[in-house]
């Protein structure tokens, strides 16, 4: 029996990967115009780095972390998402020396158990973006603007929410004008909302079930109870948003399934893809670092799940893979089929992309090949054309040939051969 992949684990296969390519790329040249530099942190971390962070009482550390012992006993866990690492980072190698504000932006898979359907899957990627170091409103913006200019350069129509969800300090009146609120309907809530009304009642506002959410709808918001700074801040928020014609919507029910979250938080909704609608989301997380034992340092980021924004692009156009070679090597008879495998990483070394069979095929079958790969151009050697130094040049598109002669020295042939296509 052959085996199969794992249930909500993908392959990503050479046709899909132009479109890959395509978005990393915009994204990566975006995220430099803005200053922020590459991180790299690892795929496997300690437990309770995601527990400290994204908090105990959320679906992600509940329900959905890949976490095993490993060969020594201690509990490890594939990053569910990319946040906690490059804080971990930040701090353990001391980034903060570097400048007060800290821009990072790191790419790759993240884990999470949950139940795999259309744009949610078990193994995701996110290209996640985070800012260290200042507590401007104008941060805020310029990271939504950034999200924002993603989507627009790479093609793709969303709406943006954001919600102000405050600090220490404004959050005790909200819980407990929240928890009044629960208290009065804890018989007809799921049991994890009961339980999480008591130990994280913040967190019952996210909770899946329609039934709980249609019971939440006339839930009190926290953008009611904000303190003056945090209200100030929204405020500012808003009035930069405007200013550089970022669009919006208010949303004071969003909340996100995070715990680390403060002040700002916004999340990028696409209606196209059923109900995983999210193809980005972010925020504030003012204590964080310090909590996880770093300086008292404000932060801001967010993060774009890579296959939503696959799935939606793919919906509208195709990218090239850009795999197509530039030229094929067609050879005819032994002594020119040598000289061509040579040939063939002498024009390597030039900077062409160039294919050639090695099954011994017909002229015709190689003809077949360099039409098939899409080469831009066929470069026909045989063991006549060798000794008399000349090679015929067919243009795959136009199909114009012609015989191109070659200098005295082999050396010089990939030079003289690269200079013709490019007059072409
Ligand atoms: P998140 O909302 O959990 O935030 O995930 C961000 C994005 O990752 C989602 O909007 C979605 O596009 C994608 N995503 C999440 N789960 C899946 C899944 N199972 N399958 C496919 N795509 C998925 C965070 O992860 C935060 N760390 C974002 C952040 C960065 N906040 C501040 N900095």
């Amino acid at each position: 029996m052959s085996i199969k992949a794992l249930k909500g684990f993908k392959d990503i296969l050479p046709d899909e990967v132009g479109l890959w390519q395509f978005i990393e790329q915009t994204a990566r040249d975006i995220f430099h115009r803005y200053g922020f530099e590459e991180i790299k942190v690892p795929i496997l971390e300690k437990t309770e780095l995601f527990v400290r962070t994204i908090g105990e009482s959320t679906d992600i550390v509940e329900k959905e972390m890949y976490t095993f012992a490993d060969r020594n006993g201690s509990s490890v866990t594939m990053r569910p998402e990319g946040t906690a690492p490059v804080i971990r980072s930040y701090i353990e190698n001391g980034l903060y020396v570097r400048g007060s504000v800290q821009r990072l932006y790191t790419i790759g898979p993240m884990f999470r158990h949950e139940r795999p359907q259309k744009g949610r899957l078990r193994q995701f990627h996110q290209m996640s973006v985070e800012t260290l170091g200042s507590n401007s409103a104008r941060i805020d913006t310029e990271v939504m603007a950034m999200a924002w200019q993603v989507l627009q350069e790479i093609g793709l129509q969303a709406s943006m929410e954001i919600n102000s969800l405050g600090c220490p300090a404004c959050r005790p009146s909200f819980k407990e004008a929240l928890l009044e609120f629960l208290q009065l309907r804890l018989e007809s809530l799921c049991e994890d909302c009961r339980r999480r009304s008591s130990s994280n009642p913040l967190r019952v506002l996210d909770c899946k079930s329609e039934h709980c959410q249609a019971e939440y709808a006339t839930a009190p918001a926290i953008i009611d109870h904000l303190c003056t700074a945090c209200s100030d801040h929204f405020a500012e928020v808003r009035q930069t948003l405007d200013l550089l014609d970022v669009p919006y919507a208010v949303n004071a029910k969003m909340v996100r399934g995070l715990d680390y979250y403060t002040r700002t938080t916004f999340e990028l909704i696409t209606t196209e893809l059923g109900a995983q609608g999210a193809i980005g989301a972010g925020g504030r997380y003012d204590g964080l670092v310090q909590q996880l034992g770093g300086p008292e340092v404000p932060g801001i980021g967010f993060a774009m799940g890579m296959e939503r924004l696959v799935m939606l692009l793919g919906q509208k156009q195709k990218v090239a893979a850009g795999a197509a070679p530039d030229l094929f090597l067609v050879t005819l008879g032994e002594a020119a089929s040598e000289k061509g495998f040579v040939l063939l990483q002498m024009l390597r070394s030039k900077g062409l992309r160039v294919m050639m069979d090695h099954e011994g095929r017909s002229l015709k079958n190689q003809m077949k090949q360099a039409d098939k790969c899409n080469a831009g151009f066929a470069l026909i050697l045989g063991d006549n054309e060798l000794a008399k130094r000349e090679v015929v040049l067919k243009d795959m598109y136009s199909g114009e040939q012609k015989l191109v002669d070659l200098p005295s020295a082999f050396a010089d042939w990939a030079a003289a051969i690269r200079e013709k296509i490019r007059q072409q």
